[in-house]
């Protein structure tokens, strides 16, 4: 079980007045170093809570109510998995940074949070700045969001999960708000980093066009459960469910010419 971070039955509620509402109902994923596994389904259905559950970073109201986080076959609590074995890109970037921190601050944050600030932590940053594409890494550095454009952006939160050294990392609808050609740019980015650096990848996306071309596998999520899961060649030949085959069926009738 090498190389495997492991999400077990993993179950999540949120509390409405005296009663629990399931938002998550016993989902089990693997997730494996150098592949991406893509977790799709419908608005709604539970694929932000179970990325957020695993890492301990739910909502407040909303918790874990059972399941565990398995990394090589050994459980690992969330403080020890954030940052250290998983790192994040959200979907909205602008969110996710502070708005009066520099983005030499923030990578500086980032390397605090996982113990590895030191005196190196400006040559390393450029260097992850240029990994990602970011020219004039010096200027970025000195740049606040909202001097930066999306695209700017989410690359620096891709470089900054990178600093982490990390060896998964989960990427919830990380390209839902960028115009289509930074959408592939970043794309391209994170699937060369998956496989030169062999990251483990949890990607979320309600895009079927994101998973055809990226993942190696998929899991297809319905009102909290995994319903199905298979290669993506499987998942797009030979769909078993009901609820694959409209997510399918509505990729197909948008792009024919793919099919
Ligand atoms: N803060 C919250 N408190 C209680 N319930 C919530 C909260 N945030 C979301 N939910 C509910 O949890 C369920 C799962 O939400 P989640 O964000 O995981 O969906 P999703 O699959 O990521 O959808 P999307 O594709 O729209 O991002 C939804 O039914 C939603 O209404
Ligand atoms: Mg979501």
């Amino acid at each position: 079980m090498t190389g495997t971070l492991t999400i077990e039955n993993l179950h999540i509620a949120a509390r409405h007045g005296d009663h629990d509402h399931v938002l998550v109902d016993g989902i089990s994923l693997t997730i494996r170093r150098g592949r991406i596994l893509a977790l799709v389904g419908s608005s709604g259905c539970g694929k932000s809570m179970t990325c957020s559950g695993a890492q301990g970073v739910l909502p407040p109201g909303v918790r874990v109510t059972g399941g565990q986080v398995l990394y090589d076959g050994r459980p690992i609590a969330p403080e020890k998995l954030r940052g250290h074995v998983v790192a994040a890109i959200l979907q909205n970037p602008r969110s996710a940074f502070n708005p009066v921190l520099t983005m030499a601050n923030h990578a500086k944050e980032t390397l605090r949070a996982v113990g590895k600030l030191d005196s190196g932590w400006r040559s390393r940053t450029l260097e992850a700045f240029a990994t990602v594409g970011l020219e004039d890494g010096e200027t970025v550095l000195g740049l606040h969001p909202f001097e930066m454009s999306g695209g700017m952006l989410q690359r620096t939160m891709i470089a900054l999960a990178l600093l982490s050294d990390a060896p998964f990392l989960f990427a919830d609808e990380p390209t839902t708000d960028l115009d289509l050609i930074v959408q592939a740019r970043i794309l391209d980015l994170l699937e060369e980093l998956a496989r030169r650096r062999n990251l483990g990848v949890l990607m979320i996306t309600h895009d079927m066009g994101v998973v055809a071309r990226l993942a190696d596998e998929v899991a297809v999520m319905e009102n909290g459960r995994i319903i199905e899961r298979a290669t993506t060649r499987d998942i797009f030949d030979n769909p078993q469910r009901i609820a694959t085959r409209e997510l399918v069926e509505a990729h197909m009738s948008l792009y024919p010419e793919v099919a």
